[in-house]
């Protein structure tokens, strides 16, 4: 296979020169920074030798070409890296730092898009008219952008018929949501007749999905929300679910902490018919109940109170009340109108309110120990706030007091009551309010999309179809690796796990199962397989993983805290026995409570500890049973399940279990405790099995956000913080594979009827059976474009990257030379028709004028004559007369 057009030597089979060599071939050097060359000089029998200017301008002497990373050229005008002349590593960060100096912060890598967080506004790119711009346009066209990526979903969908899934990765920070609702802004704008658009996207949704949630209001709909057009609803879903499942972190103001998958669902003029939302909640809301600075709790707490978060217990754990550049009142007011344009009624809104605040006064209850070591409430203020949260949530003081202070346990068919103490009560607290405020926000979720799918179609995510007009936008955290890691990264590294082998797939093993069906000569490129990491977390055909293995741990109920900690110790001593040998575990020797999984993207170290507790996601049966019989309906609603599990006994209890997802067995029967269990990681498990499942039925699509450095500055891009997150994007992976595959393959019948015209004129003339082109090419064989290593399938034309471009440049050459001529054919013609009638007007002008000189001259010429007979005839008389005076 000839090596691609501007690599600069003769590359190994099936790779480019500039590539980095394959996994497990050591790879280049990663810190050498791009050099330009300035002299080669030729060792006989050895490595040249290259005399070089290095980034920093400093002039380095006879280094060995192999170490040298040459530098792009053309590094800003370079908007898709597969197109880069040299595609290493410090190639590739040096064309995306210079691009991010210019305020170009998209950039291709094949059909990847890498977006870099600008961390400023960047008005010119977005709007309107940005959007009408790329209406239509192919990929690649114009320059790279996220509404391409929307565009070409759109297209995709509208051609094919078939669903369609963008998927958007990248670390806390990334841009990863505010990527997402430009996609969606974008196929709002796109589904609508052009008449719309200004008015519906020139002004209140696409102001208020801009980041921070700052801008101007939508103006609220004369009656609530039935005039609310459903692309409004699905925009406005955005800000509604961010401010109660957003929080500030140290690494985002504004940082989502749930993942989420929206589906938009478009009839068949392509128009939007309905959408589905299902999130993931991964934290299971401990943001709720215990934060620390620099973050802050869920955003809606301070909206909520606007300055007098510093009263309550949940929020004052950390002293960061308010945001830079956001008012919190205003937010409030947007939260409120998002709520009517989504459709919550006003009772509705009244009731989340009464939850919310009832969580925070819940916050503010505090224990003390009475004189028999139980926990009784601490003080007048404590008392105050269980009244208050008591009122709020629709219980009796004394019923909730009661539930958070007693626990009821079955042994040997009695029923024991037993009271707790301080430290166990408070515990029961929290797991109230977080409880409380999860439900809270799953009610959210299943209030939206039961609007959003009524309006619609009434498809939904639920209806499982192959055949959908929809697209699915997937915001979801990022590879995360910490010096302490715990549950939510297991998770988290989990499903970047689980995505990174379905983008495996569609971009490594598809491919190269689709070279090997052609028939295509390739040289197989290797591929980091993730299975066995799977294979490790979730088990395998031979083993437990780490998740069923935690489950195990959490089957047995732990009385005490102290309890609990010796079974954390023992469950890290569980992991590291039960999982040694297995090919991407690991046990550090000094840490004996953490083991190491070797992920895709790099080796993260976890705590064993507190892993039991963060999976155990239980519901107190007390807290149910008290909440199920509220006098609010929306709390009862909340725990209508809980209650009626509760009241019909262990056996229920089972049944909330396994309605949760829980592969968790109950808990051993003859001594029932009152929690129904349910494993957070069986859940999610589940849920991101859907999610897979729903993914392999679409076309899917990648963005991949990055942020340009720790500290959120603009202007500045780390090349080392970035090269870490292309790298755990499969970025570079793809830059590989793009670069030595064929990114591009048409069937033989459209390609050639499309570029026929490029074939010399014998072969173009050539029919085959049934009146069907055929295919006489050959290599060299087109006219006005030199192709090399290019390949014919079994049923395809395999282009190498970039081929196309030239065909198409060719072809549209080609297209206005005959153009052209045509034009010149016409043009003559015309001219010449013009002129035929231009000579024959003139002479039949002339004509006329002749004829009509004419005939003034012979009436001049008779006037002339006339003249001189009278002359003649007067002279004559005259003369006459006179003579005959003379004879007389
Ligand atoms: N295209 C953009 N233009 C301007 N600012 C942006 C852009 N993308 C992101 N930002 C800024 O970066 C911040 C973080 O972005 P975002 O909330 O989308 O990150 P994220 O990847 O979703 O993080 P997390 O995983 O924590 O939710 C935004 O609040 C915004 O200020
Ligand atoms: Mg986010």
């Amino acid at each position: 296979m000839p090596p691609a057009p501007g690599r600069p030597a003769a590359p190994p089979p099936g790779a480019t020169a500039a590539q980095p060599p394959a996994p497990g071939r050591p790879r280049p050097r990663r810190r050498a920074p791009p050099c330009a060359p300035q002299a080669v000089h030729k060792q006989p029998g050895g490595e040249p030798l290259l005399d070089v200017v290095t980034e920093e301008g400093q002039e380095v002497a006879g280094l060995p070409a192999g170490d040298c990373c040459l530098q792009n050229e053309r590094d800003d005008t370079v908007d898709d890296l597969v197109k880069s002349d040299f595609l290493h590593e410090p190639g590739i960060l040096h064309t995306l730092q210079v691009r991010y100096g210019l305020d170009s912060i998209y950039t291709y890598s094949g059909n990847i898009l890498i977006a870099a967080n600008p961390h400023k506004r960047l008005r010119q790119l977005y709007g309107p008219r940005m959007m009408a711009q790329y209406r239509g346009v192919p990929l690649g066209e114009l320059s790279p952008h996220v509404y391409a990526i929307a565009e070409q979903a759109y297209s995709a969908m509208m051609m094919d018929e078939a669903r369609q899934a963008i998927l958007i990765s990248g670390e806390s920070g990334a841009g990863k949501t505010e990527s997402a609702k430009m996609v969606m802004q974008y196929l709002a704008h796109r589904a609508m007749p052009a008449h719309q658009h200004q008015h519906a996207l020139g002004g209140a949704s696409v102001a208020r999905t801009g980041s921070g949630g700052g801008g101007g209001g939508a103006a609220a709909p004369t009656n609530g929300v039935e005039s609310a057009p459903i692309e409004e609803q699905v925009l406005e879903s955005n800000p509604l679910l961010e401010a109660f499942g957003n929080a500030k972190t140290s690494r985002n103001d504004n940082s989502s902490r749930f993942g989420k998958f929206v589906e938009i669902d478009f009839d068949s003029g392509g128009r939007v018919a309905g959408a589905s939302i299902s999130t993931y909640l991964l934290e299971r809301c401990g943001a709720a109940v215990a934060v620390w600075a620099p973050s802050r709790s869920y955003l809606f707490f301070y909206q909520l109170l606007e300055g007098g978060a510093a009263s309550f217990r949940y929020l004052h754990q950390s002293d960061v009340y308010t945001l830079t550049d956001v008012d919190d009142a205003q937010e409030f007011r947007h939260t409120l109108e998002a709520m009517r344009i989504v459709g919550l009624q006003q009772h509705h809104v009244d009731a989340v309110l009464r939850t919310v605040a009832g969580v925070l006064h819940l916050g503010n209850v505090d224990f003390t120990l009475s004189s028999r070591d139980e926990a009784a409430v601490a003080g007048g203020a404590g008392i105050a706030a269980l009244e208050a949260a008591a009122r709020l949530l629709g219980v009796s003081d004394l019923g909730l007091e009661a539930a958070l202070t007693t626990r009821a346990i079955d042994a040997r068919g009695e029923r024991i009551v037993k009271r707790l103490d301080a430290g166990a009560a408070a515990e029961s607290r929290d797991a109230l309010a977080k409880t409380l405020y999860a439900r809270l926000f799953d009610w959210l979720v299943a209030a939206i999309n039961r609007k959003i799918n009524s309006l619609g179609s009434g498809g939904g995510a639920a209806s499982g179809q192959q055949q959908r007009r929809s697209i699915g936008i997937l915001d979801i955290y990022g590879f995360e690796s910490f010096d302490l890691n715990s549950f939510e990264q297991l998770c988290i590294n989990l499903a970047n796990e689980r995505l990174q082998q379905q983008f495996n797939a569609h971009v490594f093993k598809g491919e190269q199962e689709e070279y090997a069906r052609e028939g295509i000569a390739w040289s197989y490129i290797d591929f980091v397989d993730n299975q066995d990491c799977l294979d490790l977390l979730e088990g395998g055909a031979a083993s437990l993983g780490v998740f069923p293995l935690i489950d195990e741990a959490c089957r047995l109920p732990r009385a005490t805290y102290q309890a609990r900690l010796r079974w954390s110790k023992d469950l890290a001593h569980t992991l590291r026995t039960r999982l040694a040998g297995q090919p991407r575990f690991g046990a550090p020797r000094r840490q004996q409570h953490a083991f190491v999984v070797d992920h895709y993207a790099g080796e993260v170290c976890y705590s064993a500890e507190h892993l039991m507790d963060k999976n155990k996601d239980f519901v107190v049966a007390e807290h149910a049973h008290l909440l199920g019989s509220s006098s609010l309906p929306m709390i009862r609603e909340l725990f209508a399940a809980d209650a009626a599990a509760a009241a019909a006994g262990g056996a229920a209890a089972d049944s909330i279990a396994a309605s949760a997802g829980s592969e968790l067995p109950s808990p051993k029967r003859g001594r029932r405790s009152a929690f129904m269990l349910s494993s957070v990681g069986a859940r999610f498990r589940k849920q991101l099995a859907g999610l897979m499942g729903t993914l392999g039925r679409c076309q899917p699509h990648y963005i991949r956000c990055v942020k340009p450095n720790a500290e959120s500055r603009p202007g500045s891009l780390a090349p080392e913080y970035v090269l870490e997150q292309l790298r755990a994007g499969g970025v570079l992976e793809a830059v590989r594979i793009a670069c030595a595959g064929f990114p591009t393959r048409k069937p033989f019948l459209p390609f050639a009827q499309r570029y026929a015209l490029l074939l010399p004129e014998a072969a173009a003339g050539a029919k085959g059976g049934g009146g069907a082109l055929s295919l006489p090419l050959t290599p060299s064989g087109f006219i006005d474009c030199q192709l090399d290593g290019w390949q014919l399938g079994r049923s395809r034309v395999f282009l190498r990257a970039g081929q196309l471009a030239q065909l198409e440049g060719a072809r549209g050459r080609r297209l206005s030379a005959a153009a052209v001529k045509v034009q010149s054919a016409w043009r003559g013609m015309e001219a010449r028709r013009q002129l035929r009638a231009a000579r024959a007007a003139a002479v039949a002008i002339q004509a006329a004028w002749r004829g009509r000189a004419g005939r003034a001259a012979a009436r001049q010429l008779r006037q002339d004559r006339a003249a001189v007979r009278l002359q003649a005839a007067w002279r004559m008389h005259r003369q006459r007369s006179a003579y005959q005076l003379q004879r007389r």
